[in-house]
């Protein structure tokens, strides 16, 4: 083989894996779902990692709206155990992340919200134990059109 084009397919097949990778690590583990939304999410970062039950959380959320992001969307969190529905959560995007970040919707074009999050904890909830669960995050408009999707796994640490 010509050792330029051997060269070349090396570095291109290493150049797009490592994209692949730091894609990956952009969305903190997390990945796109299957199926197309028109809204790419590009960073997604939750801390403490693992979310420690009854302490604040902080999540990191950057994308691109390129469908712009309407007063009244919803973020969910489906949390999932074996393929089923064990918790879904509808908080408003605008809510959540614009306003405490001192901006306003519609939300069009880029946009990087860092904010802080209480958890819930309970009476009935496990003790010094840690939980993984399957999530997915959906950003959907009050039209019902799904902006953005990704998923992955969120561990939840009981004190
Ligand atoms: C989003 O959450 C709301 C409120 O929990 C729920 O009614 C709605 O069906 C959810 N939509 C999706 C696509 O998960
Ligand atoms: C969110 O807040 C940060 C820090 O205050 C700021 O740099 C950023 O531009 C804000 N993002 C938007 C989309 O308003
Ligand atoms: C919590 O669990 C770990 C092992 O799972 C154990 O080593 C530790 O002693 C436990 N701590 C308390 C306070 O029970």
């Amino acid at each position: 083989m010509n050792i330029l084009l051997f060269i070349f397919l090396f570095f291109t097949t290493f150049s797009s894996s490592s994209t692949l990778i730091s894609r990956q690590e952009a969305l903190g583990g997390f990945k796109p779902c299957v199926g197309t939304f028109p809204n790419e999410i590009t960073t997604y970062g939750l801390t403490p990692n693992p979310i420690i039950i009854g302490q604040m959380g902080t999540v990191h959320i950057a994308g691109k709206a390129t469908v712009p992001i309407e007063n009244g969307a919803l973020y969910n969190t489906t949390l999932f155990h074996e393929n089923q529905v064990i918790h879904q959560h509808g908080h408003e995007f605008c809510q959540m992340f614009v306003i405490p970040n001192g901006s306003t919707c519609p939300i069009n074009g880029d946009y990087d919200f860092t904010i802080n999050f209480p958890t819930e904890s309970s009476t009935n909830d496990p003790v010094n134990i840690s939980v993984e669960s399957d999530a997915r995050i959906h950003i959907i408009n009050p039209d019902g059109n799904i902006l953005s999707c990704i998923e992955g796994k969120i561990t939840f640490q009981y004190p």
